[in-house]
């Protein structure tokens, strides 16, 4: 286990959590990594640390290239515990080091961990020397929570954005340069859809920031570094923060026996037919944190339920309370669904996408029992109708 030199004097000593399959719901079939990051000059620093249980590995790659109890400073970005976690053990061997964090860093952490941890605050503007180096540091709240900050350093021309530009890939690979890009984009949309979506306001200030400043690296907090695919990475966060979408849909649907999954299919049909891409899910199927991914950049987003005991199915309604909560905006919204009696999924359905001020330019459907010839028909125009509006909305 040893450090990898990123910069010169600057090294990775993160962890690799290989078997991660779940991320607080949020599914990680590559695994991923907790980046820490030691900074060898006068003051030894290290920024951030690593969840719990891989403290022993971001131990034994500091000791690679520098006894951990001369660790001077360390710097909490992010109180989140997968980069707090070892903070307990490493400041028991670097028990003279101070702590720089933010305001709101300094209280969550009091509220994590009992301690008589040495606190330095800082806020925008202010930085600390620690030899030939400068840290400044940028607040960048809710990115991702309100104690959320970047470490700057100008010598090395490293932003260090903690959990922006992230991506769940565990590797030994550590740049962007050394796995497919087609990889990276798609583990680096998985994260922004599944954790940053909800807050690209607070992502355009951070981007309005961080472009103040000059850097040719950007080593987050998970995955790989970037420095060969800024020109890509940088635009492609600026466009999912202001909710820039594609003309393809999404259809999300669950089934009891057959009806709503017989209208799924007849939208998808008549939606491929008019020249629009569909990515379509049925909800026990997928996980959702696969489907929001295909949601980041979707334009129609159509949702299908029966009505089961006078609501919408479960799983349904389990979607679209993580729907709700990362808040994608500016869409094109459809509601489907079918029943034998009572029939309330449809309204219900619609009613929690109307929270999300969608765009409905066709009524829902609602077809009682097993669709017919004339009911397919019906959905089939809906979706003729919605693909000129999906069109339209594209020039
Ligand atoms: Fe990677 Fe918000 O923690």
């Amino acid at each position: 286990m040893n450090a990898v030199e990123i910069k010169p004097d600057v090294y990775w000593v993160g962890g690799i959590d290989w078997n991660l399959r779940n991320f607080h719901g949020y599914i990680t079939p590559r695994g991923s990594t907790y980046n820490s990051y030691l900074i060898l000059d006068k003051k030894v620093t290290l920024i951030d640390t690593v969840k719990h249980y891989l403290f022993d590995e971001m131990k034994a790659r500091i000791s690679s290239v520098i006894d951990p109890k001369k660790i001077d400073v360390v710097v909490s970005n992010h109180v989140e515990m997968d980069h707090s976690g070892s903070l307990p053990k490493l400041l028991d061997i670097a028990s003279d080091a101070t702590l720089v964090t933010s305001t709101r860093g300094e209280r969550g952490l009091k509220q994590h961990y009992d301690n008589n941890w040495k606190f330095k605050v800082v806020d925008a503007g202010d930085n600390i020397s620690i030899g030939k180096r400068t840290l400044d540091f940028i607040p960048i709240p809710m990115v991702h929570w309100p104690d959320s900050m970047v470490t700057y350093s100008k010598k090395d021309s490293i932003l260090f954005p903690n959990d922006a530009f992230g991506q769940h890939i565990a590797s030994t690979e550590r740049f962007d340069d050394q796995l497919e890009w087609g990889i990276l984009r798609e583990e680096a949309a998985k994260y922004y859809a599944n954790i940053v979506l909800p807050f690209g306001g607070q992502v355009q200030k951070a981007l309005s920031e961080v472009s103040k400043l000059k850097f040719d690296t950007i080593a987050p907090s998970h995955g790989i570094i970037w420095r060969s695919h800024l020109k890509d990475i940088i635009p492609l966060y600026d466009k999912w923060s202001k909710n820039e979408t594609k003309p393809y849909a999404v259809i999300v649907y669950d089934t009891m026996w057959g009806s709503t999954e017989k209208l799924a299919f007849a939208l998808a049909s008549s939606l491929e037919s008019e020249g629009i891409n569909v990515r379509l899910h049925h909800v026990q199927s997928s996980p959702f944190s696969e489907i929001i991914t295909d949601i980041l950049e979707a334009k129609l987003i159509a949702i299908g339920s029966p009505t089961l005991n006078n609501n919408m199915l479960p799983s349904i309604g389990g979607f679209l309370t993580y729907l709700k909560g990362l808040k994608p905006l500016h869409r094109i919204g459809f509601v489907f669904g079918s029943y034998g009696w009572g029939g309330q999924a449809v309204k219900q359905v619609g009613d929690i996408l109307k929270e999300m001020k969608w765009e409905f330019p066709e009524d829902h459907v609602n077809i009682n029992f097993v669709p017919t010839e004339k009911d397919l028909l019906l959905v089939e125009n809906k979706g003729k109708k919605l693909a000129k509006k999906v069109k339209l909305n594209e020039k």
